[in-house]
């Protein structure tokens, strides 16, 4: 059984960018831990990222697929700045009725006005936020103890 973890535009910097805000673990790191965690649980990690809207919401209707044939529990996602502007992602993981724990590294409640509202949250089953790159560890555990109920 498989998890996507997909992260959407500029979380390619990460390490890099802005790290008092994101720290200096870069993507790969992410990636590993991904995978250490998701070993742990069972799961197999599929770990994808881009900065263009029309490829992720590809890999969204993608992976609605693989949950539907019951090859996969869904998606940990960290949407970045799409977050705050995406009714196309909203209406893609709505439509592809996939289970997504919506991640942030950020609290972004406590940051900039226009980070408080997110486009995502309402289709989420979940929301992790503020716990840096370990939120993404957060996220897949959450999104395992969901699995079960999030495919019937
Ligand atoms: C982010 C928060 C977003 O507001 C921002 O645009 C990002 C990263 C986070 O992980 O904290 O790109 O999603």
């Amino acid at each position: 059984t498989s998890v996507l973890v997909l992260n959407g535009p500029n979380l390619n910097l990460l390490g890099t960018r802005k790290p008092e805000v994101y720290g200096t673990t870069t993507l790969a790191d992410v990636e590993e831990m991904c995978r250490k965690t998701a070993a742990e649980l069972g799961l197999e990690v599929v770990f994808r990222q881009s900065n263009h809207e029309g490829q992720l919401i590809d890999w969204i209707h993608e992976w609605g697929g693989e949950v539907k044939a019951g090859r996969s529990i869904g998606a940990v996602y960290n949407p970045g700045a799409h977050t705050h502007t995406s009714i196309a992602l909203h209406d893609a993981i709505e439509g592809a009725e996939l289970p997504v724990v919506e991640c942030h590294i950020s609290n972004v409640h406590r940051r900039e006005e226009f980070r408080h509202h997110s486009f995502i949250s309402p289709v989420a089953a979940g929301i992790i936020v503020g716990f840096g790159v370990h939120g993404y560890v957060l996220a897949l555990r959450g999104l395992h103890q969901l699995a079960p109920a999030a495919r019937t």
